[in-house]
């Protein structure tokens, strides 16, 4: 007899992988309303084409569908995106905020090879790193909403940073020459060692 929920624990297992499980998420019920956190701070983390959580796992699933040598890397981390989603469409609903409606998504860059695929989905976890950090320069009051985002935010940065690490590996090894991977980080993602301090 097939034992679907050991698969299905294995299966978890595999994913967390693809996220810092040492970086441990808040509950974002907890946050409340006029608290020192404003739920529009978060609107671009579910409306924004270049780094929403809603654009990366458009973006991830797609690429893992198209590209199949990094098919288990997309979607073992776009798995992880749809958790961040869900966690932050939570902390807008208990801010008392609007969540965004649904975004054009015809203009996600895919990549027309694995390579590039690797190259957009690192442009975007920088730029998502980027965005939560500026959320944290927000945070100035003394409240348990502020202590709760400040977590959150925490975490996501921590999951974003692990992705972008992962990323990079894998870029690196599929591109094997080291003077071409230099370049290519030169060109195309020249913050990229700023992320791994
Ligand atoms: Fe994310
Ligand atoms: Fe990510």
């Amino acid at each position: 007899m097939i034992n679907y929920i050991d698969r299905m624990a294995d299966s978890l297992v595999d994913v967390l992988k693809y996220s810092q499980t040492e970086v441990e998420w808040p509950e974002p019920a907890d946050l409340k309303p006029n608290d020192g956190v404003k739920p529009e701070w978060f609107y671009p983390a579910i409306e924004n084409a270049e780094y929403s959580e809603i654009s990366s796992i458009l973006q991830y699933t797609q690429q893992e569908a198209l590209f199949d040598e990094i098919g288990e890397l997309m979607l073992g981390i776009a798995l992880v995106e749809m958790k961040h989603f869900a966690s932050v469409r939570d902390a807008i609903v208990a801010l008392g905020g609007k969540l965004p409606q649904p975004f054009d998504n015809k203009n996600i860059k895919l990549g027309t090879n694995a390579s590039e695929a690797l190259i957009l989905a690192a442009q975007a976890e920088i730029e998502t790193i980027k965005f939560y950090k500026s959320i944290k320069t927000y945070l100035i009051e003394t409240t348990d909403s502020v202590n709760i985002t400040r977590q959150l935010l925490t975490k996501l940065i921590a999951d974003e940073t692990l992705h972008l690490k992962m990323i990079n590996d894998r870029l690196k090894n599929i591109i094997g020459d080291e003077k071409e991977y230099n370049d290519i980080i030169k060109n195309k993602l020249p913050q990229i060692n700023l992320y791994f301090s």
